[in-house]
């Protein structure tokens, strides 16, 4: 194709479902035969602006699966961008192959004019699979990446703000179950001491907290035991979780919360950085039902989606630093709506979001 952009483009837009204030706006499957890209973009609402999320190179099964998590995905990021007050929608891409073996710098660069062909509607970063080196290739084609090195005029490693948002919500939350943001004196259990985990303990050390830590990987505990000698470190996230803590924060993959972490859970406060901890939505019931304060994993996050955003503008850490900041308001806000309004944090998190989207939408 003379513009570059891939062969079998095609748009598909569907119509509202149960459920969803928006219908999805746009979905777009791109292929090109030269590099084996097959991409497909999720682009849920651009009622705020342009629609923006990470890219996930996954080895999908099959395309319906695919298709299945851009739709999921690209949704979850327009409530997340809603509610941090970012002028972006949502929108989320998938390339489905797998990174270790499939992805190339032609695949990389074919990608870029994929997403230049559309305009800006969509802005990618990265996501599970993607990282900055890659996001600096994509910006080679198209002037839609973001989350690029700071040596290509981006902002680099998004876990420090994200760690920061994340210690942000967690004083909130100390504020509405103990009447002070402080953690001075609390113990906190933090699960995953990657890049997140390791920035959010030394905020907490920081604070006064005393912290126990647990990961998987002895080089990621090691680490923090070099940050932060004070740390002490649990056998697995099994005993964390059982342990004394006055705040749990699952800082490593997604589906945390179960009915049985509920079940054996001692703390007050529920906040971490993992997405999608809710291993399904009726833990938030049940987590209300044990009176534990749950801060919704995508509103206390999204430091890392405020770090891209900013990049977009020139980056600049300090103004992107303040916009985290506002988590800790955000946060505080969820957490009076839902007692006002008697439900669960997560379904408060999802009103206000959804009042952005609407009002902007008739706007
Ligand atoms: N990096 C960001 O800016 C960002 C932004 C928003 C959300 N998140 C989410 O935060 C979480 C952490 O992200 P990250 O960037 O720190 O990733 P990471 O890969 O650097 O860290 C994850 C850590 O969790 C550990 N881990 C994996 N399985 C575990 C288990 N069963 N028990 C204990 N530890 C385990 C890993 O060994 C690793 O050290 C992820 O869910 C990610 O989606 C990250």
């Amino acid at each position: 194709m003379p513009t570059g952009v891939p062969e079998r483009s095609r748009a598909r837009v569907f119509g509202p479902h149960p459920g969803a204030p928006h219908a999805h706006e746009q979905v777009v499957f791109g292929a090109d035969e030269a590099t084996g890209l097959r991409v497909i973009v999720g682009i849920y609402s651009t009622a705020l602006g342009p629609a923006l999320g990470g890219t996930r190179f996954h080895p999908y099964a099959c395309e319906d699966a695919a298709l299945a998590d851009v739709l999921e995905l690209s949704r979850a990021m327009a409530y997340k961008n809603a509610l941090a007050g970012l002028d972006h929608g949502g929108g989320k891409a998938v390339i489905i192959g797998d990174p270790a073996t499939d992805k190339t710098e032609d695949l990389l660069l074919a990608y870029g004019r994929f997403l230049e062909s559309l305009g800006g509607r969509y802005v990618t970063a990265c996501d599970v699979g993607t990282y900055v080196a890659d996001m600096d290739v994509v910006g080679r084609a198209t002037r839609f990446a973001t989350g690029r090195s700071e040596g290509q005029g981006g902002a680099g490693d998004s876990s420090v703000l994200t760690a920061y948002g994340v210690f942000q919500g967690m004083r909130a939350c100390a504020a509405h179950a103990w009447g002070t943001p402080s953690l001075r004196g609390r113990t906190v259990g933090v699960a995953g001491v990657g890049k997140v985990g390791r920035h959010l303990v030394g905020h907490l050390v920081g604070d006064g907290a005393s912290v126990l830590v647990t990961d998987v990987s002895e080089q990621a505990l090691d680490a923090v035991r070099r940050d932060q000698p004070a740390v002490t470190v649990a056998a697995s996230t099994q005993e964390l979780v059982a342990a004394d803590l006055d705040v749990y924060s699952p800082c490593a993959l997604g589906h945390a919360l179960t009915d049985e972490v509920v079940r054996v859970l001692r703390a007050t406060v529920v906040c971490g950085g993992a997405n999608n901890q809710l291993a399904h939505p009726a833990v938030a019931a049940a987590l209300v039902g044990r009176g534990i304060l749950y801060a919704p994993d995508y509103c206390v996050n999204a430091g890392g989606v405020i770090q891209v955003a900013d990049e977009l503008r020139g980056f600049s850490f300090e103004r992107a630093r303040a916009k985290a900041s506002g988590i800790f308001d955000t946060t505080a806000r969820v957490l009076a709506l839902a007692e006002e309004e008697g439900v669960a944090p997560v379904v408060a998190a999802d009103r206000l979001a959804e009042r952005r989207m609407t009002a902007a939408a008739g706007a």
